[in-house]
């Protein structure tokens, strides 16, 4: 069986968690491997929502098992409350959670950072400490969860960060520093002594059992902190290039894998940062209402617009799409007309490439083809045959533009709300042979 890799498309918040949990049934593991609690996957079963920040989405299955991979930063409250909150409404995670022993850890330090740097200047980030741990990391100062095997070690290498950051905080910051060691200490041994159990060397789990895995990518591809709209980024590589370093798996590993991209049929962006197609007066607004466009994690309103082909046609080339996964046509059920943007226009010409460079981002004019709008209900249909024609028009024109097979529509939030639109892959949905 191959694996299957699903990836967000757009800025995040595509519908990967539904699309996660509604696949993942037929796979034996499914794995997080980059980002950290900035993430919010949601999903609904029988009326019940969860929203998952740092377990993989596919863990409320009761047969899968859920990997936490090295290239993820781990907030370890936020991994204990999630567990205990799973616990408590009938789903025991942990003895079918695994953790790598290389995941880097975010501390509380990492969020005061992350509150003092926008203070400065604001990307919008979602206040996790994300950024800051990943700096931490790279600059070789981070601590990873097999540091806290060697109690005294950590104790030092807390220390020395603590007062690290005390210095950027009071000298750089002329804040006051609040953070104390021995609580910070204590807190990360006691919840590090209940998952203990749980990490393992993950990279080596995944390479003698290769078979049956889905991986779950977090944020989206125009968020990855090289192929997106830097820096109005995160501070992964949330794009299929994130795979290798993010699991430990060599990139040969995932060359019979089935790559998946997840796309809204508009746009939503949270946090600061261009979006060529964003609609600021009513039409955004009507969107965001239709659509519940509010954070999973944070709970802000999201910036909509409408659906950026240019950018998706991106994003099906970088991450070498083998099909996309349409999500919330029925948030557009209602309009007379949907808008696609078809190409940028930059000091009057004409790309449909999208730039690298800000200042040009931040320049574009969108281009626009308009489609008659189906106006009918959408919602929570399953056969293709109930769709409109208009919608199919649109979904054809979407597959030409990006050059990628659109395999299923994803019809409302709730688990059994979609449809198959190819009949290779719904026919073999456990396999995709
Ligand atoms: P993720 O971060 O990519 O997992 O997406 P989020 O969970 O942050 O946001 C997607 C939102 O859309 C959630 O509230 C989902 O319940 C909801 N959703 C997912 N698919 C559909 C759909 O097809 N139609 C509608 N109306 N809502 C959907
Ligand atoms: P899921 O997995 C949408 C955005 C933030 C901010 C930027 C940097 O639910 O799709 P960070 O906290 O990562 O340093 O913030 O990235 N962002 C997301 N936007 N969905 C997400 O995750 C996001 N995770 C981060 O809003 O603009
Ligand atoms: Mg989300």
């Amino acid at each position: 069986m191959e694996n299957l890799v699903i990836l967000g498309a757009q800025w995040g918040d595509e519908g990967k968690g539904k699309i996660v949990d509604l696949l993942s049934e037929n796979y034996s593991v499914t794995v997080r491997y980059q980002g950290g609690s900035n993430a919010g996957h949601t999903v609904i079963v029988n009326d019940q929502k969860f929203i998952l920040h740092l377990l993989p989405t596919g863990i409320l299955h009761n047969e899968v098992i859920g990997v936490i991979a090295q290239g993820m930063v781990l907030d370890l409250e936020v991994l204990e409350s999630e567990i205990n909150g799973l616990i408590e409404r009938g789903i025991d995670v942990r003895e079918r959670l695994f953790i790598s022993d290389r995941t880097h850890l975010v501390l509380p330090y990492h969020k005061l950072l992350d509150k003092l740097f926008e203070k400065k200047s604001s990307i919008g980030t979602t206040l996790r400490g994300i950024g800051p741990a990943y700096m931490f990391k790279f600059g070789r100062k981070g601590i990873r969860i097999s540091d806290l095997e060697d109690a005294e070690e950590f104790r030092l290498k807390l220390k020395e960060n603590i007062e690290f950051v005390r210095e950027i905080c009071e000298k750089v910051y002329c804040e006051t520093f609040e953070l104390n060691h021995t609580s910070i200490y204590d807190s990360t041994m006691r919840i590090y002594e209940s998952i203990r159990e749980m990490v393992r060397d993950v990279s080596a789990f995944l390479l003698d059992n290769s078979e049956g895995i889905l991986f779950e990518g977090a944020q989206g591809t125009l968020l990855d902190i090289d192929m997106g709209t830097y820096p109005f980024v995160t501070s992964s590589n949330s794009s299929a290039l994130g795979l290798s370093n993010g699991t430990g798996l060599p990139p040969k590993f995932f060359n019979n894998s089935f790559f998946l991209g997840i796309a809204k049929a508009y746009t939503t962006r949270v946090g600061e940062g261009p979006f060529p197609t964003e609609l600021k007066g009513e039409e955004g607004d009507r969107l965001r209402d239709l659509g519940g466009e509010y954070g999973s994690t944070t709970g802000r309103p999201r910036r909509c617009g409408w659906l950026d082909l240019v950018a998706l046609k991106y994003s099906a080339r970088v991450n070498s799409l083998d099909g996309l996964i349409i999500t919330k046509p029925d948030v557009l059920d209602t309009f007379e007309e949907v808008k696609v943007c078809v190409a940028y226009e930059i000091d009057g010409e004409r790309t449909d490439t999208l730039p690298a460079s800000l200042s040009r981002l931040e320049r574009v004019k969108p281009v626009y083809r308009t489609f008659k709008g189906w106006k009918k209900s959408t919602k929570g249909i399953t056969r293709k045959e109930e769709l409109p024609a208009e919608a199919l028009e649109l979904i054809s024109f979407v597959e030409e533009f990006t050059e990628t097979k659109v395999v299923m529509l994803s019809t409302g939030p709730k688990r059994n709300e979609y449809l198959w639109l190819t009949e290779t892959l719904q026919r073999t949905n456990a396999g995709y042979t």
